[in-house]
């Protein structure tokens, strides 16, 4: 889910010749997909068109992460190129957003003078707002904390069958690694009403499946009003899971991002009873060492991390479970380490998105003097790696011959007479149809698909003949 880097899609019939064309370049997690597709749709709005390639563009902007130091490197590298290129295009122009552009803010102007605008990820509504400023003539930095508005520009989304749909911004939490907090700024849930019209409209254009989106997403509407009879908050997200439920036509329903530490029995149980949620939960536990927990702040224990997933596993035993992990934070002994590949294999999960920890910008445990060296890190990495991939392997296992319901998506850009979708775990699933059918009716229908092979991250099948 991290430091991707997804570049636009080329459609040939969208790309123009005017000087009106755009270039988004995406790093990180979902957030910032989500973002980019809204301010993309901003940008289609104002007339621009997506070019070909990144250095034809007449606008270039990337969305950055600053999750890891990796991520911040190849945002600067990306934009030095630029720079030269508009020291020979001067209309070009060149803009910084996401969680990178929040924390350095006006310093990247020094870094990289040819910048037109800096702008943090609460701004991204305002696009168009700051590129007028931009055309007056200004180098326009927009950092600042901000209450961020509803949603006014419909996203120019990738997929036209799959949507997110951001549900809560920012994080309260203060886990000691993460710069989250710092970049992404104070939560702020969404009202009800204005999620549950965005599904409507996504409803009725075709889209059959959305992703609740949010940094931690247990947190939904901790900061809105309503208590109910029983003194319970009402605005909880197991609350919008089963008020969004009845909206027509949408076939599936997923979230993301969950903590541990709020994810409770009633959520599990709704999951359970709402038809249309699917089976599949990524719950990032981040260490399988209590102690190690207490350092990071995590404010649960292993303990309460495995009855989750036993609470999850009693209701539905085939969901799929995905976490994130990190080896190698400050004073991590090597049984510390061990108990985290002791958690992965007492679980067994289907995925496990692992990195080594990088000590980021205003985190308290990047000033720790308890650091391990680079070599264990690299070394620990490798091993989580080949721990997870076995893991996976074990878990795919379950697949074979099994009949799963896979929403069709589109076609294999590999290979155009098999379908591709997804299963109601996730799990990407390709499908050979016969000579006779066009691929084209399948898209956006769900088909019963018996699984035929299966591989470390995908599966492929054929259709399943009820008769
Ligand atoms: N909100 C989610 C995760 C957000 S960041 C949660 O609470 O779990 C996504 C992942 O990046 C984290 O789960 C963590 O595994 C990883 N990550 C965050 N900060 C990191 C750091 N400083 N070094 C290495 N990995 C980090
Ligand atoms: Fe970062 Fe923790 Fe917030 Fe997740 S919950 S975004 S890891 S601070
Ligand atoms: Fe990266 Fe920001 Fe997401 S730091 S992981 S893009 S919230």
């Amino acid at each position: 889910m991290l430091e991707t880097k997804s570049k636009t899609k080329v459609n040939p019939q969208l790309t123009t010749f005017n000087d009106r064309s755009y270039w988004i370049t995406t790093f990180g997690c979902q957030m910032n997909k989500a973002d980019s597709e809204r301010m993309a749709g901003i940008l289609e709005n104002l007339g621009y068109m997506r070019a070909n390639d990144e250095f034809e563009a007449d606008l270039v902007l990337y969305n950055t992460c600053t999750i890891r130091d990796s991520a911040e490197h190849k945002v600067y590298s990306y934009l030095g190129k630029q720079a030269k290129r508009k020291q020979k295009l001067p209309r070009l122009k060149l803009i910084i957003s996401g969680c990178l552009a929040q924390q350095e803010g006006e310093s990247l102007l020094r870094r990289v003078p040819e910048l037109d605008l800096v702008m943090g990820p609460q701004h991204v509504n305002d696009l168009q707002n700051l590129l007028e400023k931009v055309e007056l003539g200004n180098q326009v930095v927009a950092t600042e904390e901000k209450y961020i508005s509803e949603d006014i520009t419909a996203a120019r989304r990738e997929s036209s069958i799959c949507g997110w749909v951001n549900i809560i911004y920012g994080c309260n939490e203060r886990c000691s690694y993460c710069v989250v907090p710092s970049v992404r700024g104070k939560e702020q849930s969404r009202y009800p009403e204005s999620i549950k019209e965005e599904i409507k409209s996504l409803a009725e254009k075709n889209y059959k499946e959305i992703t609740l989106l949010g940094q931690n997403i247990d947190a939904y509407g901790r900061d809105l009003p309503g208590i109910n009879k029983e003194g319970r908050k009402e605005n909880t997200l197991t609350d919008l899971l089963y008020y969004i439920h009845d909206v027509d036509n949408i076939r599936r329903i997923r979230f993301a991002t969950s903590h541990p530490r709020y994810f409770s029995k009633r959520l599990i149980k709704a999951c359970f009873e709402l038809e249309k949620v699917c089976e599949h939960f990524h719950i990032p536990f981040q260490s399988g060492n209590n102690l190690i927990l207490k350092s990071m702040a995590r404010g649960y224990t292993v303990e309460k991390y495995k009855t989750i997933i036993k609470n999850i596993r009693d209701l539905m035993p085939n969901a799929s479970i995905t976490a994130d992990a990190i080896v190698a934070f400050p004073g991590e002994t090597e049984a510390q380490f061990k108990d985290t590949l002791s958690l992965i294999n007492d679980i067994g999960f289907d995925l496990v998105n692992t990195a080594a920890y990088s000590p980021r910008p205003n985190t308290p445990a990047a000033l720790w003097d308890n650091q391990i060296p680079e070599s264990t890190k690299k070394r620990r990495l490798k091993e989580i790696n080949e721990v997870v991939e076995e893991n996976s392997k074990r878990r795919n296992l379950r697949y074979m011959n099994r009949i799963e319901s896979i929403l069709v998506e589109g076609v294999n850009p590999k290979n155009s007479s098999q379908l591709m979708g997804r299963t109601r775990s996730n799990r990407l699933t390709f499908v050979q149809i016969s000579k006779e059918s066009s691929t084209r009716g399948f898209v956006g229908k769900e088909i019963d698909v018996q699984i035929k092979e299966i591989r470390s991250f995908s599966l492929s099948g054929e259709i399943y003949n009820h008769c």
